[in-house]
């Protein structure tokens, strides 16, 4: 298959179901040799099967296109390093990780357990790191070399690790930590010819359609199916390809027909004493400021 991403190689994690299954067709039909990364864990990340990568292994190669599997946890460093080697052994080459591997256990914050915190930061936020870490320095050895490559990556985000969602702690603050890892990498990576981006998705998979199923209902026979994990992937199709060239340390947010630019923290209405404030003069000040501050956006679920 030939398209956008012909000649390149992309690693998938999570790829077995949901929006990584999607990402992964998406990339193979647009020409990419894909390792598709699956655990195939449960709904609450226990468990493991390797038949949800093999799945979607089939769907790429009856499509015509190269796909190999990968079933180790990605929040390991073997599993990590075994998916860049992975790629290099079966297709020569890497180009394109796109982290996307998860879970959720959510609980109000006073129920959530230390087991279900850790679990939760530990797949989404290590799982986000070792990868890229391992990716990185293949490609910073490929830059010594005098191959400076066009590598991508492609994070996954959150409304939640954007605006806060109640009943979210654990994956809220590890949906955060992505996006500050995702603009520290595009800094530091840029030199190796690495772009890094986050894309803070809304479809209809199992991590969603039993919280949100009002929204992420099936429309009517013949209507777009905004809620369908495919109508993320041509961004990041196009995030994974040499065409976004110069968009770096960007974060997206994609659901249905609409992309959306995430504008960053940046700083608001300041005041500066020049020496320092009493508690009462800092209290008095910041409520001046907030006073002249945009509100902000509601935490997902708020009263
Ligand atoms: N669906 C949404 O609306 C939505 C919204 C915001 C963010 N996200 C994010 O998108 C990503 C994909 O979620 P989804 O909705 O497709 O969920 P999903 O449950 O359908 O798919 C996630 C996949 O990750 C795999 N996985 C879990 N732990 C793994 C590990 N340690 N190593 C390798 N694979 C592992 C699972 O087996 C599963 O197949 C997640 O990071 C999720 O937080 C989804």
């Amino acid at each position: 298959m030939t398209g956008m991403c012909t000649g390149r190689v992309a690693v998938v994690t999570g790829a077995g179901r949901g929006l990584g299954r999607a990402h992964a067709l998406a990339l193979a039909v647009e020409g990419a040799r894909v390792v598709v990364n699956d655990l195939g864990t449960g709904i609450d990340g226990t468990g493991g099967a390797t038949e949800p990568a093999e799945r979607v292994v089939d769907e790429i190669r009856a499509l015509g296109g190269e796909a190999v599997a990968h079933g180790s946890d990605i929040a390991t460093t073997d599993g990590a390093a075994s998916l860049v080697a992975t790629a290099l052994d079966a297709f020569g080459r890497l180009d394109v990780v796109v982290n996307n591997a998860g879970f959720l256990r959510d609980r109000m914050l006073v129920n959530l357990d230390e087991d279900d915190w850790d679990a939760v930061m530990r797949v989404h936020l290590k799982g986000h790191f070792l990868p890229l870490k391992h990716a990185a320095e293949h490609w910073r050895a490929e830059t010594k070399a005098g191959r400076t490559p066009q590598a991508r990556v492609v994070n996954t985000g959150s409304g939640a690790g954007l605006l806060g969602s109640v009943g979210q702690g654990n994956y809220s603050a590890a949906k955060a930590g992505i996006v500050g890892l995702t603009l520290v990498a595009a800094a530091e990576l840029g030199r190796y010819g690495v772009q890094v981006n986050a894309v803070a998705p809304a479809a209809r998979t199992r991590m969603t359609e039993q919280s949100f199923a009002e929204t992420m209902a099936a429309p009517g026979e013949g209507q777009f199916d905004a809620m369908a994990p495919e109508n993320v992937s041509p961004l990041v199709v196009w995030l994974s390809s040499a065409s976004c060239a110069g968009v770096t340390g960007r974060v997206f947010e994609a659901e249905g027909g609409r992309i959306t630019v995430m504008e960053g923290w940046r700083p608001g209405p300041a005041a500066d004493k020049g020496a320092r404030w009493t508690p009462a003069e800092a209290g008095e000040a910041a409520l001046k400021l907030l006073a002249a501050a945009k509100t902000p956006q509601p935490v997902y679920g708020a009263r």
